[in-house]
């Protein structure tokens, strides 16, 4: 709001002088020197060759008359740009009578988010943490910005785990009704499922036989045959309500609870297109496309026999049919672009957030989608990928002995840590609470990275209830409502009159241009820090000042709608994050 009106009052004075070119305004790098600058002097000078200082006086003559800012020039060539105190009185009631708090919106477009990706018939772990976190907060953020946004949680259902676990279900005795007509139709439960399919899939790597055998399983399940797939559909039943369990407790919500088979009856379709457009050819049995571009796929001189081919650029053909003519991951989001675009249609983007090393998956499936058109050429398509959540060893994330840890434990271990906290801070232990505060402080620590970067997964330092954490914003707020609920008043016009009031109102538009640099950038941790830069501000702002003891009521009333402006800002970018805020704690 401010950073555009001071362009625009640059801009303004830039062509009064003739000269073709628009200014850029940033936040002050010194904010004791000043609160905005522009550097745009510099760059229209090297335009028209003119000395810059001169031209950047030259520009601060030519400004239409303001009461809002002063304009200074500063040696080579900045201009310094300072809000006046009518200004921060100006903007400060401005925000506060704004919706939004003065944000704006930025874009109209539709797009398709994919970001659950939870696999039926396999636990959830560690590793499935990141898509939930990061998706919830990238839908809200772009909803807010103003596009129109779908999610689709894109549950894996559709591969070898389903054979895996079904043929190890079938050999442990559990499917004798379905095959050999004897007992009771068996009650598919959680347990089964977490015991067969690890075993399976530990079997599958050592016993050749076993995985050709979970192969074809896999296959007559794709082909839908009796009794396989309404086996399949049980156990996918009993999977996806745990799955909701956990997505329900993150606080992650799916417009779309579709998985790979809903794509299946596009498979086939897919696949015609991209024969008829002879993108496609027969390798061993199994269907590929070639999707590598110049400089990828080099191949690298042998140095002796035994030594296998090697590539420089590795980009190696997508696979779409398995030599026994199942579908593929590939085959499943490739049918799964055409699904979306016949189905919902007038998708400007569609953006998968999903773990960093599927890079080379998502690069194959965009470049078939696009060589044969599923994808209109207009169309982006998008992989966020993220990094991974690493231990304190700064090694990916373990148990013990090695395993993935399974994100019911991770839960678990989020609401005891944080009911501890709770009970020695002398708060009553809520289960609910706990859940607030152990998932704020897991989704704030997560978010206050830059995306793509693996990071350092610290629990106790996440939840502690100062610094930069999800719990210290939540308390923040919490110590708002209940100031205002004390004061029980409905506060005036803002009288900004101390420095500590002045950092309060820059902080929010700080927090405002945030998330423009977010949505550019697809990624929160810009937001984050803006968000705790605002309670902090807010925090050294109580603490030198009386609130509800202040004798002038002006004051006391500029105070209050200071206060409410806060709360409404800060609570924005927590609804945007997807944190919620407790009633009390
Ligand atoms: N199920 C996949 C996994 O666990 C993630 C799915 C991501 N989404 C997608 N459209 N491929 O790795």
């Amino acid at each position: 709001m401010v950073r555009k009106q001071i362009e625009k009052l640059l801009s303004d004075a830039i062509k009064k002088l003739g000269i073709d070119g628009q200014a850029s305004v940033s936040f002050s790098s010194l904010p004791e020197l000043c609160d905005y600058q522009s550097n745009s002097a510099f760059v229209l000078a090297k335009q028209s060759s003119q000395n810059p200082y001169e031209l950047a006086n030259n520009i601060v003559q030519a400004l239409e008359k303001t009461e809002f800012f002063t304009f200074e020039v500063a040696r080579p060539a900045f201009i310094n740009i300072k809000l006046t105190q009518k200004g921060y009185n100006h903007f400060a009631n401005l925000l506060f009578q704004d919706e939004r708090c003065g944000v704006k919106k930025l874009s109209n477009q539709k797009v398709l988010l994919d970001y659950g990706g939870a696999n039926v018939a396999k636990a959830l772990h560690v590793g499935h943490l990141r898509a939930p976190i990061i998706g919830e907060a990238l839908k809200r953020l772009y909803k807010f910005l103003g596009e129109n946004v779908i999610s689709d949680v894109h549950l894996g259902d559709w591969g070898l785990q389903m054979g895996l676990t079904e043929l190890q279900l079938f050999e442990d005795g559990e499917l004798d009704y379905y095959f050999s007509g004897k007992g009771k139709e068996p009650a598919f439960t959680l347990e089964m499922l977490n015991q067969a399919y690890p075993k399976a899939s530990a079997r599958k790597n050592q016993d050749e036989d076993f995985k050709k055998r979970a192969d074809e399983w896999t296959l007559k399940i794709q082909n839908k045959e009796k009794p396989y797939f309404e086996i399949y559909k049980k156990i996918r039943e009993v999977s996806v309500k745990e799955i909701k369990k956990h997505y329900e407790e993150l606080g992650a919500e799916f417009d779309l609870w579709f998985g790979e088979s809903d794509a299946d009856q596009y498979i086939g379709k897919a696949l015609d297109i991209i024969e008829s457009k002879g993108l496609s050819r027969v390798s061993d049995g199994a269907v590929v496309v070639d999707v590598a571009v110049e400089g990828e796929n080099v191949p690298i001189p042998k140095k002796s026999e035994e030594e296998v081919q090697r590539y420089k650029n590795p980009m190696p053909p997508a696979i779409l049919k398995k030599y026994n003519g199942g579908a593929l991951y590939a085959t499943t989001d490739i049918a799964t672009i055409l699904m979306r675009n016949s189905e919902i249609g007038g998708l400007d983007r569609i953006e998968y957030i999903v773990d960093a090393r599927q890079k080379n998956h998502f690069v194959q499936v965009f470049r078939v989608c696009k060589m044969a058109q599923i994808s209109p050429a207009d169309q982006k398509l998008v992989h966020i990928g993220f990094g991974t959540m690493c231990g304190n060893d700064g090694k990916p994330f373990k148990t013990r002995s090695g395993d993935n840890i399974k994100l019911e434990d991770i839960i678990n271990m989020l609401i005891e840590k944080a009911g501890q906290k709770l009970k020695s801070n002398g708060v009553e232990y809520d289960r609910h609470l706990a859940l607030q505060i152990g998932v704020a402080a897991m989704k704030f620590g997560d978010l206050s990275n830059n995306v793509g970067k693996d990071y350092v997964f610290d629990l106790d330092k996440f939840l502690s209830f100062e610094g930069k954490t999800g719990p210290y914003l939540q308390y923040t707020v919490c110590r708002i409502n209940s100031i205002l609920n004390k004061a029980q008043e409905d506060g005036g016009e803002i009288i900004i009159a101390s420095d500590d009031e002045k950092e309060i109102v820059k902080n929010i538009l700080k927090l405002n241009s945030s998330y423009e640099v977010a949505y550019k950038e697809k990624s929160l941790n810009n937001l984050c820090l803006a968000t705790f830069d605002l309670a902090s501000a807010f925090s050294t702002f109580y603490n030198n000042h009386k609130i509800l003891t202040e004798k002038s009521d002006k004051k006391k009333a500029s105070y209050i709608s200071l206060l409410k402006l806060v709360r409404k800002a800060l609570t924005q970018a927590l609804a945007v994050l997807a944190i919620e805020v407790p009633e009390k704690m």
